[in-house]
């Protein structure tokens, strides 16, 4: 079977398209990548080059090795995925070790792997072991009002969670177990990729202050639906405080608690904190 004919592939470039065509993807801004399943390598393997040289990955990711990841390139511009994905996306083979990569099809024009593959393999050693091998995809935008916020609120994991909970009553629903918070770093590396991935043991998004976001999940569109809830709820948010420093009425932490039975989810109580002055 040719790549791109490939459904996994195909869904991976209508993924990508459709963050490009949020607004969350200016020039080469944010990547994505996804751990391919066994029976998806065996169809395609014919097309795969042999013997590219390893190169190393920058982090160690032994519980990974022999993975298969399609992961766009670094520089690429999520905008040209669609009409040229032979340039902008390759396939990469992890090592024995889980410390380098080869290049298996893609990256025509030359180039490699984005510059966030240490978070993005981080991220997936976490939630293949967390998950149990259910989640595959790393996605990472550069979500407009979520940035926006990184300015103004504190960077705390209760606030950012708390404060986005209450702008959708589905937003407790989509992401109950919250989200992380990392406090502005130098992208691009190993650093802020282990930072990240000690916070995907426990929750599916990590908002990086003052540049956007991480999510995981299990299919492109539990993934994108993730990151869609939460920066919609954060357009929310920054119109809230755009008209006022003061909400009239808002969802309380009684009526959080009221959502748990219905919904099957658990709210760690550590969120659903009082606040001074009431609906503020
Ligand atoms: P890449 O072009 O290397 O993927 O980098 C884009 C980005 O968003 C860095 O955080
Ligand atoms: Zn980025």
């Amino acid at each position: 079977m040719r790549v791109l004919e490939s459904k996994f592939v195909n869904d991976f470039i209508d993924m990508a398209q459709e963050g490009y065509e949020q607004g969350w993807h200016e020039r080469n801004g944010g990547n994505l990548s996804y751990r391919i399943r066994a029976h998806e390598v065996e169809a395609i393997r014919e097309r795969f080059q042999e013997n590219a040289a390893w190169s190393p990955i920058g982090a160690a990711v032994p519980e990974l090795a022999g993975e298969f990841f399609l992961v766009t390139g670094t520089g690429r511009f999520f905008r040209n995925i669609r009409p040229d994905p032979e340039a902008c996306l390759g396939i990469i083979e992890i090592d024995g070790t889980g410390e380098n990569y080869r290049l298996c099809w893609g990256y025509v024009e030359g180039g490699r792997p984005t510059s966030e593959l240490p978070t993005h393999l981080l991220n997936h050693q976490v939630k293949k072991r967390v998950t149990g091998g259910r989640h595959r995809i790393i996605y990472h935008a550069h979500t407009t009002n979520i940035i926006a916020l990184s300015f103004v609120l504190p960077l705390k994991d209760e606030i950012f969670t708390r404060e986005l909970w209450e702008m959708a009553t589905e937003c407790p629903v989509v992401f109950p177990e919250g989200i992380g918070m990392i406090d502005w770093m130098v992208p691009g590396g190993r650093e802020i990729g282990v930072a990240t991935s000690h916070l995907m043991e426990k929750y599916n998004a990590v908002i990086w202050a003052m540049h956007g976001m991480f999510c995981s999940g299990a299919t492109f569109d539990e993934t994108f639906g993730l990151m869609h809830t939460i920066e919609k709820s954060a357009e929310i948010l920054v119109k809230v405080m755009s008209m006022t420093d003061k909400k009239r009425q808002t969802i309380t932490p009684d009526n959080f608690r009221a959502l748990e039975k219905g919904f099957s989810i658990t709210l760690d109580e550590r969120f659903l904190f009082e606040k001074n002055g009431g609906a503020d």
